[in-house]
């Protein structure tokens, strides 16, 4: 996707260097930083300070990061200890275990000497692999949008609301739930976008903003309370969210606030899509609530707000007393029943057992 009119995907390796390349996005919107991962610390903590953050982008970065890792010790020791302080960095999102796991599998058969070699290959192609999907999820995204303008009147344009950030910049390249609305504003459907604030780190209001302003596409930033209102007078169309993890059975776990949208869609008739590549499936889970474990972050992201100041300064101020305690669960599970359909690189489906299992056996 596109910033200034320029390519870019959020994590890539300079080719002139050779060194692994990420957008800060922890000074987006207001600064375009780019930083470098040389080890396998500073790729912990781009993913733990969330410099990197979305699901798919954080397997995309952990991969890399254990493949630099193993540039420096090819050891099996090394490469548990790696696994396990990347695993430790961010818990609910399951890519980060899924692109793990892929890269142990593919160096184990390899040699010592031949192992960051074969991890890096391995990183790279779970890169590309993700932009690919994403862009498949566009496609498929794209016929259900094209759906609902059918049911509107001629040259009134569709209205979607979307939750935190699952585009371009949550994954490699074109996201999840931004995806099909990438390709729809490609193709000539003339579409709006509620934007979300998503507290506490407000990733609707500066990195899906920023995508969509980038994209030239049509769009308005609201506080997280006002969906529910603009669904009951009839102005949302279809929510469309990204997932974090997805169980076998089809519940949603997505940043917190994701469930509120869902029951709100849900009162007024408006259709709930859920936009993920098969790699956020957990298919070892039947029931979210029980089973998905929630991140639950620091006290500062609810106590403080970070922004621009008048003097073109970044800081951070607080809002209310440290006194008063905090609970910062960072993620929600929305329950099967109140998502209309899953879209994902393989197609659509229910958010069912079945439906998902159909899609499984399809690859
Ligand atoms: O805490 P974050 O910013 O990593 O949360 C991101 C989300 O909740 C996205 O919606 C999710 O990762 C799916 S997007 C590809």
């Amino acid at each position: 996707m596109r910033v200034n009119g320029e390519h870019y995907r959020s994590i890539w390796i300079d080719e002139s260097s050779g060194v692994l390349q990420i957008i800060d996005q922890t000074d987006l919107p207001h600064r375009f930083t780019i930083r470098e991962i040389s080890d396998l610390e500073t790729s912990a903590e781009a993913i733990e300070s969330m410099r990197v953050r979305g699901a798919p982008l954080i397997g995309a970065t952990a991969a890399h990061g254990l493949a630099i890792e193993l540039g420096r010790d090819a050891s099996d020791a090394a490469l548990d200890q790696a696994i396990e302080r990347l695993l430790e960095t961010r818990p609910t999102a399951v890519n980060l275990r899924w692109a793990l796991d892929r890269v142990r599998e593919a160096v184990q058969g390899s040699s010592l000497d031949r192992r960051a070699a074969r991890a890096r290959e391995e990183a790279i192609l779970i890169c590309d692999e993700d932009a690919r999907n994403c862009e498949a999820i566009g496609e498929s995204g794209l016929a259900i949008f094209e759906g609902l303008l059918r049911e509107k009147k001629q040259g009134v344009p569709l209205e979607l609301l979307t939750h935190c950030n699952a585009g371009w910049l949550a994954t490699v390249d074109w996201g999840t739930a931004l995806a099909p609305i990438y390709k729809a504003h490609e193709a000539g459907i003339p579409l709006h976008v509620w934007v979300d604030e998503t507290r506490p780190r407000n990733q609707g209001a500066s990195l899906t903003a920023f995508e969509l302003r980038e994209m030239g596409v049509p769009h308005t930033v609201i506080v997280d309370n006002a969906g529910g209102h603009l669904m009951q007078r009839d102005r949302v169309d279809a929510v469309i969210v990204g997932s974090d993890r997805t169980t076998a059975t089809g519940d949603v776990c997505n940043k917190i606030g994701t469930y509120l949208k869902a029951l709100a869609a849900h009162d007024n008739g408006v259709p709930f899509f859920v936009a993920l590549p098969l790699s956020s499936v957990d298919w070892t889970l039947s029931d979210g609530l029980a089973g998905i474990p929630i991140e639950e972050r620091g006290a500062a992201e609810v106590r403080e707000i970070a922004g621009l100041s008048d003097r073109g300064t970044l800081e951070r101020v607080a809002l209310f007393s440290s006194k008063s305690p905090v609970a910062n669960p960072a993620f929600d599970v929305t329950p099967a029943r109140f998502v209309t359909s899953l879209i994902t690189d393989r197609g659509v489906c229910e958010a069912t057992r079945s439906g998902l299992a159909g899609l499984r056996a399809e690859t």
